[in-house]
């Protein structure tokens, strides 16, 4: 019988890794008792948004090519794939994910504390580093604001211990530092002090560390993208065509072939409005199609497309990230985001193992 039920799933893929999930290895203690069978099925992320897609597919098949009277009880569980690049560096951290864009203000951070939030919240193990050495804004976002981090000292290794907040872990250089104390500091001091918050904060086991990145394409980037091992970029856009020139800089200095970083897939940030009075229209207040336009011309999906939200700015301002705001219209975009993310990067690292 358990051959049977095993040959039946042989018959459902995984819909993004394009394998059958027995050859996968995704179904696991498979126990069947009198008319019931159960089994979990081990997932490339919890965030995965194909969940209800494959129960129904499993249990299709059993109900088909085995018996139709069987009672199919799935459990699911997930075990986050490592970007293999990550693997010498920082053993503990499974994926790096960078959020980046070559324009100021036009929603990195706002991405990244959401994306973050949104991972831990469906279950993973997350960390968000702020590496926006000059305007960090975590420590406003994340509500840890003048808080400090506890360090131990031991002489030969310091170690800081990042906050824990919102089900996440997350450290910023603005947490160490008196605001302003950066600006002046060039190319080998900001190396360092990355170093330091990647190697030097006890981040533990991580499935994600997401991390905030300054606009453009400067030593910040090029340190995080030479030293360590990142998984992949979210590249965060408008959609208008003045921020698409710099975004474009952007995407060609991370896939450079001297970095060679995949990028997982553009963000299109403040993409329209939708008036609460109004929910079936979409303002297009700043223009359309940037975002669609990069993914064509590099052949990157566009993982999404966030509205204007009117409360985010003084919400965020107060520490209150809007994916965990209750209602649906402004958490929705940001949940579904980050599962597009996470599918993007299991997909991705399926092909490195
Ligand atoms: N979808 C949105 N709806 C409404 N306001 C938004 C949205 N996204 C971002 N904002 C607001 O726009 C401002 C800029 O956002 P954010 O700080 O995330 O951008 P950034 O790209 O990280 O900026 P910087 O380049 O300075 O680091 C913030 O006040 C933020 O609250
Ligand atoms: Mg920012």
């Amino acid at each position: 019988m358990k051959d049977k039920i095993l040959d039946a799933l042989r018959n459902v893929d995984d819909p993004d890794l394009h394998k059958d999930i027995v050859s996968l290895g995704m179904v696991q203690d498979l126990e069947i008792n009198n008319n019931k069978v159960t089994f979990s099925l081990v997932l490339t992320t919890p965030a995965c948004p194909m969940k209800d897609m494959i129960r129904n597919a499993c249990i299709n098949a059993i109900h088909h090519l085995v018996n139709k009277d069987l009672e199919v009880d799935i459990t699911f569980g997930s075990k986050v794939a490592s970007g293999q690049r990550n693997r010498e560096e920082l053993p503990g951290i499974k994926n790096i994910i960078a959020v980046a864009s070559g324009k100021g203000g036009v929603g990195k951070s706002t991405v990244a504390t959401n994306l973050a939030i949104a991972l831990g919240k469906s279950g993973a193990k997350v960390g968000i580093l702020d590496a926006d050495i000059y305007g960090p804004s975590l420590p406003l976002m994340m509500g840890i604001r003048g808080l400090r981090p506890e360090v131990e000292d031991k002489g030969e290794t310091v170690t800081i211990f990042p906050f824990d907040k919102y089900g996440i872990k997350a450290m910023s250089i603005g947490c160490l530092l008196d605001e302003n104390q950066a600006l002046l500091w060039r190319g080998p001091m900001i190396s360092s002090a990355l170093k330091q918050l990647l190697v030097d904060v006890a981040w533990g086991e991580l499935d994600y560390l997401v991390v905030d990145l300054p606009p453009g394409t400067g030593d910040i980037h090029m340190t995080l993208a030479q030293q360590f091992p990142l998984s992949g970029v979210v590249m965060v856009t408008t959609p208008q065509q003045v921020s698409l020139a710099d975004t474009k800089k952007s995407i060609e200095m991370f896939s450079h072939k001297a970095l060679n970083i995949p990028i997982l897939g553009i963000v299109e940030n403040m993409s329209y409005f939708t008036p609460k009075e109004l929910p079936d229209h979409k303002y297009r207040i700043f223009g359309e199609g940037g975002g669609m336009e990069l993914s064509e011309l590099y052949n990157i999906p566009l993982l999404a497309q966030i509205p204007i939200i009117g409360t985010l700015a003084a919400d965020s301002d107060l520490g209150l990230p809007a994916v965990l705001n209750e209602d649906i219209l402004f958490s929705g975009p940001f949940n579904e985001m980050a599962e597009k993310v996470a599918q993007q990067l299991a997909i991705l690292n399926s092909t490195l193992v």
